[in-house]
């Protein structure tokens, strides 16, 4: 389905992006946003089918899940969920195991039943992992597939667990991790070389197939992937571009974790400017270092009109 993009500004972005001042106000939006699914459903008399992503980026949507819980009576007593992934070996009771980071965040402190958690199984010898993940995905397809996926970014444009590389049709398997995704974990297992090198990971086709999908991400560290993701071609490289081709997902993101696309980063490109706050002089760099020329080779009237009036 074509997708409806009335902001010129926007021009660059190959899926719909949401920008929010901050984490917190964006994490309040999703959390709004997965509260009101599970009430509509739940009116409906239907369990919601949820798919969550564990990282730093989703702890404020759960931590508003669960004040919703305690103050607002949100009930999770109809929702079924599926974690994107599990650290390969892993064992549950393990401090960075993604079974103990849910139920730190979320499971522990709602009245999910505990029979409609899934969380692949980080303790399977490896023949049994192949069945595992094909009877993760019947489960999922089953219930009539995920209403709702959650998603973070990783640096590698992973998404799950799927790094750059993966296939768009790729579903619940073993994989191995990237180094740069092994150093970014590496301070929650007290060194790299304690990093598993193996996850086991939904597929880009079985985060795919949810009938919607929210990639969020905050901070200026994911500001370069973020930009991939959305302005890039869709590439196996960053596996988050094959998001392009869905037209059910959106991007919510913070200011920072924005600033890199066009809109932000050089927006004389893509609509008016009020040339202030230093804007002048970022895009008198930006067009010697695009034109490949020392400023003072640029032609006079843009340094004298963009950053420097009095030059003789
Ligand atoms: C986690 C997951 C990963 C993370 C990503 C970002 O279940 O699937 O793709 O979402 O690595 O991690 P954080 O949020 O820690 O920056």
């Amino acid at each position: 389905m074509a997708r409806l993009n009335l902001l010129e500004e926007t021009r660059y972005e190959k899926l719909p992006v949401t920008v929010y001042s901050s984490q917190a106000e964006a994490s309040l939006a999703v959390a709004a946003r997965i509260a009101k699914l599970i009430k509509s459903k739940e009116a409906k008399g239907e369990k919601t089918v949820l798919g969550l992503a564990t990282g730093v980026t989703p702890i404020g949507v759960y931590a508003e899940l669960v004040r919703q819980h305690k103050k607002e009576g949100l009930s999770f007593k109809n929702v079924i969920t599926f974690n994107l992934d599990e650290y390969y070996p892993m064992q549950p009771n393990a401090a960075q195991s993604y079974v103990t980071f849910m139920n730190e965040n979320l499971f522990s402190h709602v009245d999910i039943d505990r029979e409609n958690v899934h969380i692949p199984d980080g303790t399977l010898a490896k023949d049994k992992v192949a069945a595992f993940c094909l009877d993760y995905e019947q489960k999922i397809t089953k219930l009539g597939g995920l209403d709702l996926q959650i998603l973070g970014i990783g640096r590698t444009g992973h998404i799950g667990f799927n790094e750059p590389g993966s296939a768009p049709n790729s579903g619940t398997r073993l994989v191995t991790l990237d180094d740069l995704t092994r150093n970014d974990a590496s301070r929650d297992f007290g060194g790299k070389q304690n990093v598993p090198t193996k996850a086991i990971t939904m597929g880009v086709g079985t985060i795919f197939k949810a009938r919607e999908i929210i990639l969020m991400a905050w901070s200026q560290k994911k500001a370069p992937i973020v930009k991939k993701a959305v302005e890039g071609e869709i590439s196996g490289d960053v596996p988050a571009t094959f998001l392009q081709l869905s037209d059910h997902v959106e991007f919510v993101l913070d200011e920072a974790a924005a600033s890199s696309l066009t809109r932000f980063d050089t927006p004389w490109l893509v609509k008016d400017c009020s040339w202030e706050n230093g804007l002048k002089k970022k895009a008198v760099i930006w067009l010697a270092e695009t034109v490949d020329k020392p400023i003072l080779n640029l032609p006079k009237k843009i340094i004298t009109t963009m950053v420097w009036p009095s030059l003789p």
